[in-house]
């Protein structure tokens, strides 16, 4: 329900709806996009980022919040750690219940690999099921992966790792139809073709959908048929440290059950890191769109074993998280919203930005219109937003069309007695993904042997920003990638040692390089009690 200083602004957004909706807005000169990102995108604040003191990317930058985690000491004491006993077995061990762990375990088990899932809350707890526009992929004759790898290519500021854009493209056509036939409920017209649309950065309509719930519908289908597959999954266990073999190569990793707070030894042959992203260290103090779990613990990990990161002092600002109300602050609003039409309206009533921008454009252009140009419009807990102008969508494409092509929406806005067929509702950016992460090849292997990663985790396939409907076709590609790879290692290799002196030696160089912390990490879950509360201090297993 909006206050009445809200329906007033709502008035003036009316008044200028008809003359909006035949105003043609173009794309932004690559000069004025740069500038823009320059002065508005958080990425650009240099304070609010730092180089890394130590490790592989010593000398890159991130910001301070991954700084924090990844120069902080393992929740794992070496010196007292007994590894003696080995509680699990096995060829692959997938860490990380989300899609690109769940097309790991898949595609390790049609190769004929043991394979294990270990993941730190219920399976299916990950950015993946709360995904809500689409997924794209070039297998209409309008278009081609070609065209998809020029869109990724472009909308990464021209920063990704050409091997991998091309396994993303080349391989989503396929993805499409190894998910439809697992049961995946994509939308069709009433001939059969899928339905595509548009998102940001996007030549051509390729982003496929089911309704608002895209990844939703992804993620039941590939966890049903890892249960299908009688994977073993284990659940509230996330990884706490790798183990290596002391010529550098990654043999197993130790879990922590966070119902009885023990913990237990997995020997693998091949690991597979899909732990997702990084949205609940709230970077700046942006809230986010991110799942209880999304906490970088695979970023550090695999940072202390020895992998490189790519692109850490980029994150991805969702352009369009709700702003209102309260309750929701931070949550997803599609980017298929302004797909099909909704408008970005400031409180002046007027467009400020071509509403597929890529979404660091995007994204920079709402933030300089709250805080520069001062023409957003405040809630009543003091946050400024701009206008989405959802009622456009029945406008343009028919009434009804939000409920049946974003149920999810509506209902989210339902809810708090906002209807926005009628209403708009308002938007400011939000934590949504990590663009960097750990450095892969096109099979998912990390600069570890016998470490592979996969998803949000894995950095360099989308350069310094990420265009919408990757994400999911990322998961896909490089889980099922990294998946058979694994398997693949798997068959040509003995059982390692288990040791921890990585840690051991990552502890030194914490030291040697005058880093003081009382910090542990992985953080495993975030932190939201005030600072005298907290305690980094709890180390596992000593
Ligand atoms: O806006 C969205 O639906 C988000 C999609 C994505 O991040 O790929």
């Amino acid at each position: 329900m909006y206050t009445e200083a809200m329906r007033q602004s709502i008035k003036i957004l009316e008044g200028t709806r008809a003359f909006r909706k035949t105003q043609e807005l173009g794309l932004m000169s690559p000069d004025e996009k740069a500038q823009l990102l320059r002065d508005h995108h958080p990425d650009y604040k240099g304070e609010q980022q730092r180089e890394l003191r130590v490790g592989p990317s010593r000398g890159d930058r991130a910001p301070h919040e991954i700084a924090d985690l990844i120069e902080a000491r393992s929740l794992v004491d070496p010196e007292d750690f007994d590894l003696s006993r080995i509680d699990h077995d096995v060829d692959v061990l997938v860490v990380g219940g989300g899609g690109a762990g769940g097309a790991a375990a898949l595609l390790a088990r049609e190769s004929g690999a043991s394979v294990l899932l270990a993941t730190k809350l219920r399976f299916g707890d990950a950015n993946t099921m709360m995904a809500q526009g689409g997924i794209q992929a070039a297998d209409k004759s309008h278009d081609s992966p070609s065209i998809h790898y020029l869109d990724v290519i472009g909308g990464g500021g021209f920063h990704n790792d050409p091997a991998l854009v091309r396994a993303l493209v080349i391989d989503a056509p396929k993805v499409i139809g190894w998910l439809e036939e697992m049961g995946v409920m994509f939308d069709k017209e009433p001939d059969g073709t899928m339905v595509t649309i548009h998102g940001g950065g996007t030549s051509r309509k390729r982003m496929h959908s089911a309704r608002d719930y895209s990844g939703g519908d992804i993620m039941k289908v590939i966890r049903d048929e890892v249960l299908n597959q009688d994977i073993e999954v284990i659940e509230f266990s996330p990884v706490v440290e790798l183990l290596t073999d002391g010529k550098g190569r990654c043999t197993g990793a130790i879990l922590y059950n966070m119902e009885t707070q023990e913990y237990s030894i997995v020997r693998a042959k091949a690991t597979v890191i899909a732990t997702g992203g990084a949205g609940r260290l709230h970077v700046q103090g942006f809230p986010t769109t991110n799942h209880y779990g999304a906490t970088a613990d695979g970023l550090v990990l695999a940072y202390r074993a020895g992998c490189e990161l790519a692109f850490m002092d980029t994150i991805q600002y969702h352009p369009t998280g709700a702003a209102y109300p309260e309750q929701i602050v931070g949550q997803l609003v599609t980017e298929k919203v302004r797909g099909l039409g909704a408008q970005l309206v400031n409180g002046e009533g007027n467009r400020f930005v071509y509403e597929l921008e890529t979404r660091d454009a995007e994204s920079a252009a709402i933030i300089r219109e709250c805080t520069e140009r001062n023409l957003g419009v405040v809630t009543p807990s003091g946050m400024r937003g701009v206008w989405l102008d959802s009622p456009l969508i029945e406008e343009i494409h028919g009434s009804g069309t939000i409920q049946r092509l974003l149920p999810a929406m509506y209902r989210q806005y339902e809810r708090f007695e906002i209807d926005m067929t009628a209403d708009p509702i308002l938007v400011y950016p939000t934590q949504h993904y990590q663009n960097g992460g750990i450095v892969i090849d096109d099979q998912g292997a990390s600069q570890i042997e016998g470490l592979y990663v996969a998803g949000e985790v894995a950095g360099g396939v989308h350069g310094r920003n990420r265009l919408m409907g990757n994400s999911l076709l990322d998961i896909v590609v490089f889980g099922r990638r990294a998946g058979a790879a694994a398997a693949l290692r798997a068959k040509e290799t003995v059982p390692g040692e288990l040791g921890l002196d990585h840690v051991r030696r990552y502890h030194e160089e914490l030291e040697k390089n005058g880093v003081e912390t009382t910090r542990r990490a992985p953080m495993l879950l975030p932190d939201y009690r005030p600072d005298e509360l907290k305690s980094h201090l709890i180390t596992i297993g000593s």
